[in-house]
C-alpha cells in the first residue's frame, strides 16, 4: 500500500465546495463532518484521509506536516503568512472580498481610528502601507457588531453579497483584496509524495476549469 495522503479541510462552506473537486479526483468521503463527530474521515481510498479542522487552522496543519494538503481561504492564508506551504492552485471557490466597512455615512473620526477584525496582520499591513496609524481590536467573529456598540469605527471582514453589512446598517468602504480558496501543500510532502500530489493538483485544476 502507498503512503497516506492527508488533506485538511474545514466544515461548512470549504467542505461543501471542495466536494465536487474531490469527486473529480475520484475521492469520496465516507462521512459527513456536519453529522459525524469524527475528526479524521475515511475516503473511498484506504490511503487518503480527510482531517476536519477550524478554517483558520488549515495553514498551520499543512505547515507543520499534520496534513500534506489543505484547502483554505486566501484571507486565512494572508493572515497566516504562508510559511512552510506552497500554494499551487486557485480553486475559485468560496469567493468573496476582504473589505473595510463602517456605519453608513459616518466619516473618519479626528482621532486614531479603531478597527475591529479577526484579520489583525492583514489590517496592520494595509494601514501601514497607507502610512495611517490605527488601533486594532482583535475579535474572533461577528465583527459587524463592534461599530454598532461604539467599540470601533471600522471593521475589516470578508464580504460576499453585502447582506450582513446592510442588515447591520454598515456599508463597504474600501476593497482590500479579492478572496478565493487555495490548495496548499506542505513543502516536504511536495518532495516526498510528488507524483501523487501532482496528480491531485492536475485533477483539481481540471475540475476548476470545468465547474
Ligand atoms: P473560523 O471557523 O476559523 O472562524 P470561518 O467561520 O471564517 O472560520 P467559514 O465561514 O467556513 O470559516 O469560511 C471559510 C472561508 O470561506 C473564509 O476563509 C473565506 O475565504 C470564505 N468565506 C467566508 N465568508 C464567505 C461568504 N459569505 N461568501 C463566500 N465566501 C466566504
Ligand atoms: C461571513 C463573514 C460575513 C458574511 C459576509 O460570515 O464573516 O459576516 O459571511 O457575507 P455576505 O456579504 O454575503 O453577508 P459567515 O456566513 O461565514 O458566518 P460566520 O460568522 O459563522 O463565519
Amino acid at each position: 500500500m502507498s503512503e497516506q495522503l492527508i488533506i485538511a479541510l474545514s466544515k461548512g462552506r470549504i467542505f461543501k465546495e471542495t466536494l465536487p473537486l474531490l469527486a473529480h479526483a475520484g475521492i469520496t468521503p465516507m462521512d459527513d463532518p456536519e453529522s459525524s463527530r469524527k475528526l479524521i474521515l475515511d475516503t473511498n481510498h484506504d490511503d487518503i484521509k480527510l482531517i476536519i479542522v477550524r478554517a483558520s487552522d488549515v495553514p498551520t496543519y499543512v505547515q507543520y506536516g499534520g496534513a500534506d494538503l489543505g484547502v483554505t481561504g486566501k484571507d486565512v492564508l494572508m493572515e497566516h503568512g504562508g510559511e512552510g506551504v506552497y500554494e499551487p492552485l486557485d480553486l475559485k471557490i468560496a469567493c468573496c472580498k476582504l473589505m473595510v466597512a463602517g456605519p453608513k455615512g459616518q466619516p473618519e473620526p479626528n482621532r486614531r481610528m479603531r478597527i475591529a477584525t479577526k484579520f489583525v496582520n492583514s489590517t496592520k499591513r494595509y494601514y501601514a502601507e497607507q502610512g495611517k496609524q490605527v488601533d486594532i481590536i482583535k475579535l474572533y467573529g461577528s465583527m459587524e457588531l463592534a461599530p454598532l456598540v461604539g467599540m470601533a469605527d471600522r471593521i475589516v471582514d470578508v464580504v460576499d453579497t453585502g447582506n450582513t453589512l446592510r442588515a447591520n446598517g454598515l456599508e463597504p468602504l474600501e476593497h482590500m483584496a479579492d478572496i478565493s480558496s487555495r490548495l496548499i501543500v506542505n513543502k516536504a510532502s511536495m518532495k516526498t509524495k510528488n507524483s501523487r500530489i501532482q496528480a491531485l493538483i492536475k485533477h483539481f485544476s481540471e475540475a476548476v476549469q470545468r465547474i
